[in-house]
């Protein structure tokens, strides 16, 4: 007999650990697709440039959002305070890891509880399968906002990780009607979030349909679960054996990149994070310029924070020299001008954007 619980904390710890150490990344997330028209008159000055931004009646000072990535096991304390003191001292929003190894066990919840002691300013997202929002219902989510004061709850969706895992959850019927359960019941707005395999713009609309408040694309081309997974099946850390190490590898390629993501979500409405494969300013600039509201990156944040403080601030300083220079290099003062700019969508990218709507980029 597995103990999940068990398993469900001490993942945690594997997950850090191999995302850290090993090649996890899948692939193009489409970035590498865009590129603006370079403004050689740029008339501003780079000194100004201003990152404020809005989202979900926040005001930010970075559009960089630390995606959810840990808690749960007391070796992962540690990397959320670094994470959130880095997220109050930037002005940036933070969403923690799934929160279901402190609501099996309360004894975690100080791995969790820590970031908002750190970042008593910040938007904090909770975050929560939704697995287990169906399986225990509102009371779970209520726990998990009320365990970090937070100002929104992720919900992930995870299906291709849970199909690969040996102790996965792998029946999804009945997650869409608990996300509607719970944004109809709980004030605190509902993010729905994947983590690598990216939204659809069916998805998007189910979600919207639901009252979601806002989307966060967990596109394809950065962190890969399949990846993950697999790497565990080989160090045998997967409670039963490794006869699914081969379908993890074979999943590596799945998934929307995260620029068609983006593009699907927006056809169908707002407000949208963009994330997976975002690997710098540029990144994040060419985000911005596509209609994102912020752009969430985890694993390039992930070795920084397991190191110091410093380094972490150092990582993100870099990050936002990228994006003042993007901006300056293509006139634009705020956030909202570079919605304006001029870009290419090349390759592949604009292949699958065109495929089925040609006018689908941009709200
Ligand atoms: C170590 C690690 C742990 C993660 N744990 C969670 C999690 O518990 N809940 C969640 O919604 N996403 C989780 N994610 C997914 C990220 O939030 C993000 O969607 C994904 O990694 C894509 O971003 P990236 O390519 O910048 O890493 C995790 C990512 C990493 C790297």
């Amino acid at each position: 007999m597995v103990d999940k619980k068990r398993f469900t904390s001490s993942r945690k710890l594997d997950h850090l650990r191999i995302c850290a150490e090993k090649e996890v990344e899948s692939g193009d997330a489409g970035f590498g697709d865009i590129r603006f028209v370079h403004n050689a008159l740029p008339e501003c000055d780079m000194g100004t440039i201003d990152l404020t931004t809005r989202f979900l009646n926040h005001t930010f000072s970075s559009p960089l959002f630390i995606s959810a990535m840990t808690g749960g096991h007391p070796g992962t304390k540690t990397v959320n305070e670094r994470l959130a003191r880095a997220a109050e001292r930037f002005g940036m929003g933070m969403g923690v890891g799934s929160q279901r190894a402190a609501l099996e066990n309360p004894a975690l919840g100080d791995t969790f509880s820590v970031v908002r002691d750190e970042a008593p300013h910040a938007f904090l997202a909770a975050n929560l399968g939704a697995v287990q929002l169906r399986d225990h219902g509102i009371e779970w989510a209520e726990r998990a906002i009320e365990m970090i004061r937070a100002d929104a709850i992720a919900i992930h969706l995870n299906f291709l990780q849970e199909a690969i895992q040996p102790e996965g959850d792998h029946n999804a019927i009945g997650c869409l009607a608990a996300i509607g359960e719970l944004c109809r019941e709980v004030k605190t707005p509902v993010i729905i979030k994947e983590t690598g395999c990216g939204i659809s713009a069916a998805t998007a609309r189910q979600c919207w349909g639901a009252g979601v408040s806002a989307i966060d694309t967990g596109g394809w081309g950065g962190t890969s679960w399949a990846a993950v997974e697999s790497v565990r099946a080989d160090e045998g850390k997967t409670p039963q054996d490794n006869r699914l190490h081969t379908p993890g590898k074979d999943f590596t390629g799945w998934g929307i990149p995260t620029v068609v993501s983006l593009a699907e979500v927006l056809a169908s409405g707002g407000p949208v994070i963009a994330s997976g494969g975002i690997r710098s300013g540029l990144d994040i600039a060419k985000g911005l310029a596509l209609g994102a509201d912020l752009c969430g990156m985890a694993l390039p944040l992930l070795k920084p924070a397991m190191e110091s403080d410093e380094a972490l601030a150092r990582m993100i300083e870099t990050i936002h020299q990228e994006l003042v220079a993007t901006m300056f290099l293509t006139g634009s003062v705020k956030i909202a001008d570079l919605r304006k700019t001029r870009m290419f969508i090349l390759g592949r990218t604009r292949q699958m954007i065109e495929k089925d709507n040609p006018a689908r980029i941009r709200r």
